[in-house]
């Protein structure tokens, strides 16, 4: 049985918490700064400050691995890494939210992410940054803004129609998205993760498709009752992959969904239908706890334009942004 957010039935956790847990944020964002800065301010205000820690996604676990490419990457893409050679991999899992502290049997943070750094063989590196949701509620960061301000505005006590109801209301695609369930996994092990966002892969004949990221645990995708959740320890989430790994390697297959002629690449909003062709780019095999997890996830940085050749973002302004507002929040937290 699913707890009930604010947002229904397991609904957006990181907006959902702040309905529960604070009345009102502060007016903390500077009109005159630029976006990505006032949206960091707006985690900040919300979830106060934790020193060294990311302004979302505060709460993670770091791991090590491999990445093999599958024979069918390279007709997608000419990617250092989805040719022929395994490339080392640093994987980070997260919870949504910007507290660091907080138990991953949360009945509002349900949002997980699974950011992924490759090695490549020339030295450089390239990332993917995603999240246990197929799409995101909105399309644009100024629509992303006034989302969050409208769920801090909207407290107990808020007047009704609150803030949130009112932007609700006028953006039914969000209402929708902040609607579909997001089940408390088993493990990080257990959950597929979702890039959102397209990006342009081109062959090394030349020829480009769009596509987005899935990440597919092979072990199966695997979900608790909150009344099971509840009784598992605070960070069970990332124990469990601590236990896996040393038995065996803790496997996920990264596929790319493609979009066909008329599917929306720079919304986020549109999922496009699971019926989209898919194809494998390889598989993830963590097999290392790292062991200053806390230490180096301090240093590391997971951009979605950290890309590499054979790979473009798309014109979907939420990566740009994302870039900066990930810059805003390293910038902060390496202080
Ligand atoms: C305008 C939209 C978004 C904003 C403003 C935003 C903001 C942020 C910020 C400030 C951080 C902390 C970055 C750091 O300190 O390194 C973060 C982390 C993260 N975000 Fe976003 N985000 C957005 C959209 C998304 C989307 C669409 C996804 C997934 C597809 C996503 C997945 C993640 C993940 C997984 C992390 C943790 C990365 C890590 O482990 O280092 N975010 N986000």
């Amino acid at each position: 049985m699913r707890s009930q957010t604010p947002f229904g039935k397991g609904g957006l956790s990181l907006l959902a918490i702040t309905l529960l847990l604070l009345a009102a944020a502060p007016a903390a964002c500077a009109e005159e700064a630029p976006l990505a800065v006032r949206l960091v301010d707006q985690f900040n205000a919300m979830f106060g400050a934790h020193p060294g820690f990311r302004a979302n996604h505060a709460k993670g676990a770091v791991f090590e691995g491999t990445f093999t490419p599958a024979p069918t990457a390279k007709a997608l893409s000419s990617a250092a890494h989805l040719q022929s050679t395994p490339v080392p991999v640093i994987v980070r899992f997260s919870n949504g939210g910007g507290l660091p502290d907080m138990p991953d049997t949360h009945p509002s943070y349900r949002t997980r992410g699974m950011a992924i750094k490759f090695h490549l063989p020339s030295g450089s590196d390239t990332d993917i940054v995603a999240i246990s949701t197929n799409g995101f509620p909105v399309s644009n960061g100024e629509d992303f803004l006034a989302l969050l301000k409208a769920v801090s505005a909207s407290g107990p006590g808020a007047p009704k129609p609150t803030p949130l109801e009112t932007f609700l209301a006028a953006h039914p695609v969000t209402a929708k998205a902040v609607s579909v369930p997001q089940p408390i996994p088993a493990s990080y092990a257990t959950q597929a993760y979702f890039g959102v966002n397209a990006f342009k892969f081109t062959n090394a004949e030349g020829a480009s498709k769009f596509g987005r990221y899935r990440v597919i645990p092979e072990a199966g995708e695997s979900y608790l009752s909150d009344a099971d959740a509840a009784r598992l320890p605070p960070n069970f989430l990332s124990d469990t992959v601590r236990e896996r790994v040393k038995t065996a390697p803790v496997k996920f297959k990264l596929l790319v969904q493609l979009a066909e002629p008329g599917d929306a690449i720079t919304d986020a909003t549109a999922v496009w239908p699971d019926s989209r062709p898919t194809v494998e780019l390889g598989e993830i095999a963590i097999t290392t706890v790292d062991p200053d997890s806390l230490g180096h996830e301090k240093k590391l940085l997971f951009v979605p334009t950290n890309v590499t050749a054979g790979i473009v973002p798309s014109d979907d302004p939420i990566i740009a942004l994302r870039a900066q507002a990930y810059g805003v929040s390293f910038a902060r937290r390496s202080k």
